[in-house]
């Protein structure tokens, strides 16, 4: 566990960064930090491992208070993950994950064998290893970066908008292999991020703050989402509240019917009935069919995006099943709204 109490930063220009702060951050959770940019995100988590040290407050890890810890084997105990990865440019890939081993004495084969095997923890080829950062995806750096966060075994792992530099196709991996992680090392995770859909994906509890360092809420995604302690955070959370939910939801239980007839476009098939695109005398608009898996959020951008209002349903070898309208998904939307105000 990690507790705060009454901790506050002051900077010597004058800003306080982080203000009487106690909050504490339950031992094997993801508690996720978010707010707008400059509101002490980054000051908090390096407060942890001791990067930033606090104008007054406490704060405990695994209940030791980190000032009566030696600086630096306090932040080899705990890993650190930042955005663009912060490897070693001049060290291989391996030797950038082996690092807090060596540091702490493992040794040379010891170590790069801990490497190795990370390597293939976070879902990166046994190759890799060889290569140099620059010679890496950002998607692979990121995952290099978790892994030496790892390395040492660390029951605490700090991350700074691990995933912010990627686009969101990787975003989204990067988050699956975290939670997939995640179940099995239940490592106590501070992850800050200013995307409040990757923190409620990954936390267990949300907290958010405000510029000038104060913590307004701290919760687990479904009460922060039914429950804002203010307008601030209703505002942080926005219209994204019912958009959130629709996410969660899938299109299995709305209706779907046969293609209308003689109507001014029309969904035109290939041989196997597989939708290929909406057609009409003169123009032609791409489809992007819909599964029973898919969500009811992805569903309701589809029908806005087509030319009828009619998302085209197809099965999982991608043959045609029907339609549905613009006004079937809404309903559904609309009940599914209705669920999380009264929970
Ligand atoms: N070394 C420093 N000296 C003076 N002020 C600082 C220092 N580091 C941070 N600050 C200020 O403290 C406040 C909080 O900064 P911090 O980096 O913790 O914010 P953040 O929430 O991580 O922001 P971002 O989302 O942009 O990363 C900001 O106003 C920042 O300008
Ligand atoms: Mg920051």
């Amino acid at each position: 566990m990690i507790q705060f109490d009454a901790v506050h930063k002051l900077f010597p220009n004058g800003t306080t960064a982080v203000h009487d702060l106690s909050l504490a951050l339950p031992e094997g959770g993801v508690t996720v930090l978010v707010g707008s940019s400059g509101c002490g995100k980054t000051t908090t988590l390096r407060m942890i491992n001791r990067m930033v040290e606090p104008t007054s407050g406490t704060i405990r890890v695994g209940g030791k208070d980190v000032q009566e810890q030696d600086a630096a084997e306090l932040r080899r105990s705990i890993g650190y993950v930042i955005q663009q990865s912060g490897l070693f440019p001049h060290r291989t890939v391996l030797d950038n994950i082996a690092t807090v081993p060596l540091l702490l004495g493992w040794g040379r084969r010891k170590a790069r064998a801990r490497a190795a095997e990370l390597l293939e923890t976070v879902g990166l080829a046994p190759e890799a290893g060889r290569r140099y950062p620059h010679q890496l995806s950002g998607g692979q750096q990121q995952r290099v970066g978790v892994a030496r966060a790892l390395a040492a075994d660390p029951p605490v792992l700090l991350m700074d908008e691990p995933f912010g530099a990627v686009d969101p196709v990787v975003r989204t991996q990067l988050q699956d292999e975290l939670l997939r992680l995640q179940k099995e090392l239940s490592k106590t995770i501070v992850f800050v991020t200013h995307d409040i859909d990757e923190a409620v994906r990954l936390g267990d509890r949300i907290a958010i703050f405000r510029t000038g360092g104060h913590l307004i809420q701290c919760a687990e995604p479904a009460e922060l989402l039914a429950r804002p302690a203010d307008d601030f955070v209703a505002d942080f959370l926005g219209a994204e509240r019912g958009l959130k939910l629709l996410s969660l939801r899938t299109l299995a239980d709305v209706p779907q019917g046969a293609v209308p007839e003689g109507g001014t476009w029309t969904l035109v098939l290939d041989e196997a009935r597989k939708p290929l695109h909406w057609a009409s005398k003169d123009a032609e608009l791409p489809v992007r069919p819909l599964q029973d898996t898919d969500s009811l959020l992805s569903a309701l951008n589809e029908s806005v995006a087509s030319p009828t209002g009619l998302i085209a349903r197809v099965d999982a070898a991608g043959v045609l099943t029907g339609v549905s309208s613009r006004d079937d998904i809404h309903e559904h939307a609309n009940r599914a709204h209705t669920e999380v105000v009264a929970a």
